[in-house]
């Protein structure tokens, strides 16, 4: 049966909501302290569930050599034409998360907004990470951007609901289930006659867990902070971001 994030109307009619030009925008501003955090000089940048291009675009940019994966063609096209518009170059690598691997290739890779815990089999996770972990080279760095446990638990509403100027209506439920290890997004979206409901489920991990399973991946000196500048992780946190490196030897 096919996982829900396979479906791409999901991709193609949450655009809107999940993309906005302010989403868009603050990757611009993020990229400079991404590369902070990532301590290391890269030179080649994976962008591992790269979207529309908010990272891979700004890094191109900034001279990077960047390739950006993605299983959704709607996501890749976005992606392209905004290259194209700036005309910086990408590779851009249409494939799933749990194959993609290249051996050595990466001085940094990075998985943004929430792009893991996809996949009912928790196993499937790791077989991510530890393709990360091998497409790096020795030295490089991985950054991981998602919701932590603690700050769904901190954060948690049952619902919301949003207006848009076009008169669009969004319903988001939320739940959390299976021992408090996924959460499910219920998006319900009113646009004049037509309603459409699009489920999302991911797995959600506290801080230690998601530190845990970066080792068992075999990534070292692994550190969390709670905001892209660095600050602690801790009850004030707006995210949990994770920054791996693969031991230099
Ligand atoms: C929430 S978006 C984040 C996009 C991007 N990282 C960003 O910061 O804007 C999640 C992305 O993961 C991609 N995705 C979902 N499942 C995937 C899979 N199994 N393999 C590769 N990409 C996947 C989606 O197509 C989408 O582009």
């Amino acid at each position: 049966m096919a996982q829900w994030f396979e479906d791409e109307s999901l991709w193609v009619e949450t655009y809107p909501y999940m993309f906005s030009p302010s989403r868009i925008a603050a990757a611009e501003v993020e990229v400079k302290p991404l590369l902070a955090l990532a301590g290391n000089r890269p030179q080649k940048i994976l962008d591992l569930c790269c979207g529309p291009g908010r990272f891979a675009v700004p890094l191109a940019r900034r001279g990077y050599q960047v390739t950006g994966v993605d299983r959704a063609a709607f996501f890749l096209d976005k992606a392209r034409e905004r290259a194209a518009a700036e005309n910086v170059a990408v590779e851009w690598v249409h494939e799933d998360m749990r194959t993609f691997a290249r051996p050595g290739a990466f001085d940094l890779a990075l998985s943004m907004f929430t792009s893991f815990g996809y996949f009912d089999d928790k196993d499937e996770d790791l077989t991510v990470l530890r393709n990360i972990h091998a497409s790096l080279r020795p030295g490089g760095a991985f950054i991981m951007d998602v919701v932590g446990k603690e700050l769904v638990a901190r954060d948690f509403r049952a619902a919301e609901s949003r207006t848009y100027p076009d008169g669009t209506v969004v319903i988001d439920r939320r739940e959390v289930f299976a021992d408090w290890t996924r959460v499910r997004m219920e998006w319900t979206i009113i646009k004049g006659n037509s309603v459409r409901v699009f489920t999302i489920d991911h797995t959600v991990y506290s801080g230690q867990e998601l530190k845990d399973r970066l080792e068992t991946a075999g990534f070292d000196d692994v550190r969390l902070y709670g905001s892209m500048e660095g600050a602690p992780y801790d009850r004030a946190a707006e995210r949990l971001i994770a920054v791996g490196r693969k031991p230099a030897h």
